[in-house]
C-alpha cells in the first residue's frame, strides 16, 4: 500500500472520532515512519512495508486514545516532554500558571518552591529552567507520574534541582516559600469528552464539587506563614466558590487571572504585595 492510500484509508477510519482526520492520519503516519509531512507529500507513491502496524495506531486513535499517548510526546512552553498513558497530558493554559509563578519567584527572590500534583513534571521543570537558582520539591500521589517526571527533569537537565516525592499534598515536607499547583479540579459529575476520559481520573476529578483540593491547598497556605504566595490553576466556573471560601477563611490579598480565551483560570494569593 502506498503512503497516499494509507492516509486516505486512515482519514476515513478517523472521521467519527477526531476533528481533523486527514491531519491526524498524516501525523500518525509521520510518527510511524519517523518522517515529516513534507516527506509524506513528496513521496506519496512510496510503498509502506508494515502497514498493519500503522493501522493499529489508527485504531487506537479511532478509539479515543489521545494522540499524545500514541506519540509519547507533548509540547509545553515550546519544549518537548515525554508523556505516557496514566499521566495527565499538559494543557497550554498551564503555561500561564508557570509564567505567573516565575514572576512571583523573581519578585520575592524565593529559593525554595514546592509543587503539589506534578504529573509529568512540566511546571517544576519549566520553573527550574526559568529561575536558575531555585530548588523545588514536587509531589504527586501517582508513582507512574513521578517516574515520568524524573525522566523529563533529566531530559531538560534540571534533575539536580528538583526532588520528586510520592506524598499527599505536601505532607511530611518542609514548607516552601512559594507553593504552586494545578490540582485536579473537575467536578465528579461533569461530562467530559471520550478522549479526556482516557486520562487518569485522579488527575482530573477534584471531588463532588471539583474545588475540594483547591480549598485544602489554600488552607495549607493559610496555616503556614512561611509560604509567601500560593498560585493555583482552577476551573473556569470556580471563581465565585473560591472567593467565597477566601472571604470565609479570612484569606486576604487574593486575585484571579484569566486564560487566553478569557475564561477565569487561576488565582494568586500573596502574604503581602511584592512589587
Ligand atoms: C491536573 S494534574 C496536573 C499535572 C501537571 N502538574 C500538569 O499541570 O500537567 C493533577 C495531578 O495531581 C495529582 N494529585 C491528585 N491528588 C493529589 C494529592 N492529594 N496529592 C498530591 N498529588 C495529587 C494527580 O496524580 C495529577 O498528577
Amino acid at each position: 500500500m502506498t503512503i497516499k492510500e494509507a492516509i486516505d484509508i486512515a482519514s476515513k477510519k478517523l472521521t467519527q472520532s477526531v476533528i481533523n482526520p486527514r491531519k491526524e492520519a498524516m501525523l500518525l503516519l509521520g510518527f510511524f515512519l519517523n518522517k515529516d509531512s513534507i516527506f509524506l507529500h513528496v513521496n506519496d507513491t512510496l510503498q509502506i512495508d508494515d502497514v498493519e502496524g500503522f493501522f493499529e495506531l489508527v485504531e487506537k486513535r479511532a478509539n479515543y486514545t489521545p494522540l499524545e499517548y500514541i506519540t509519547k510526546r507533548v509540547s509545553f512552553y515550546s519544549r518537548e516532554f515525554k508523556i505516557e498513558e496514566g499521566v495527565l497530558i499538559p494543557r497550554p493554559e498551564t503555561e500561564i500558571l508557570v509564567e505567573k509563578t516565575a514572576e512571583i519567584i523573581k519578585q520575592t527572590n524565593a529559593k525554595y518552591i514546592a509543587e503539589i500534583g506534578t504529573g509529568s513534571g512540566i511546571i517544576s521543570i519549566m520553573l527550574a529552567i526559568l529561575c536558575k537558582d531555585i530548588k523545588i520539591v514536587a509531589t504527586d500521589i501517582n508513582e507512574k507520574a513521578l517516574i515520568l517526571a524524573k525522566k523529563n527533569a533529566k531530559l531538560h537537565k534540571v534533575d539536580d534541582r528538583i526532588e520528586f516525592l510520592q506524598t499527599n499534598l505536601i505532607d511530611n515536607i518542609k514548607k516552601p516559600q512559594i507553593l504552586v499547583s494545578n490540582p485536579p479540579y473537575i467536578s465528579k459529575n461533569e461530562l467530559l469528552e471520550k478522549h479526556v476520559l482516557n486520562e487518569p481520573h485522579n488527575a482530573l476529578f477534584g471531588g463532588e464539587n471539583g474545588d475540594e483540593l483547591l480549598k485544602k491547598i489554600s488552607l495549607i497556605y493559610k496555616d503556614n506563614d512561611e509560604i509567601l504566595s500560593l498560585i493555583c490553576e482552577m476551573g473556569y466556573d470556580q471563581k465565585n466558590s473560591m472567593s467565597d471560601f477566601f472571604e470565609k477563611e479570612n484569606i486576604e490579598n487574593y486575585s484571579f487571572y484569566k486564560d487566553l480565551s478569557g475564561f477565569d483560570r487561576g488565582f494568586i494569593i500573596k502574604r503581602r504585595d511584592f512589587e
